[in-house]
């Protein structure tokens, strides 16, 4: 058994320890905002925060989550749209939209940790758009980064 917050309510996950989140989060807690993509850590689709941080929900085990805070996508923004939302918006950045929960979680965290980000920590973002949306993406983390509203879930 794990417990953890997601989202801020308390969990008990009575799940295998080696389960990974992604699917406690998808099966167990119906959270499927988080994507399933490409399962070995390189696309970025199931982007979650642990304790305020990014993390790849498919190569993290539960086991390890004992009283972790877990953040996805549903939980992000509890009053309202976040800022990384509204950039995602006013820059029309979706396309087919599978990416769209990972990118926006990343780069929350990103701005969380590093308001104004440079280029070279924006490439290594470990998402990938396969509609190609970079020029997009690019500008809503512009936007999001000179919003005047601080960049907290
Ligand atoms: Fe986790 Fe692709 S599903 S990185």
């Amino acid at each position: 058994m794990t417990r953890m917050i997601v989202n801020g309510e308390p969990i008990l996950y009575k799940l295998d320890p080696e389960t990974p989140l992604l699917f406690a989060l998808r099966d167990a807690s119906n959270l499927t905002g988080t994507k399933y993509g490409c399962d070995s850590a390189d696309c970025g689709a199931c982007t979650v925060m642990i304790d305020g941080k990014a993390a790849l929900s498919c190569s993290v085990s539960i086991g390890s989550l004992e009283g972790a805070t877990v953040t996805t996508i549903e939980g992000l923004a509890a009053n309202g749209t976040h800022p990384v939302q509204q950039a995602w918006l006013a820059e029309q950045v979706t396309m087919c939209g599978y990416c769209e929960p990972g990118f926006i979680m990343a780069i929350a965290a990103l701005l969380q940790a590093s308001p104004n980000p440079s280029d070279d920590q924006i490439a290594a973002l470990p998402n990938i758009c396969r509609c190609g949306a970079y020029p997009r993406i690019r500008k809503a983390i512009a936007r999001a980064a000179s919003a005047s509203a601080p960049v907290r879930p």
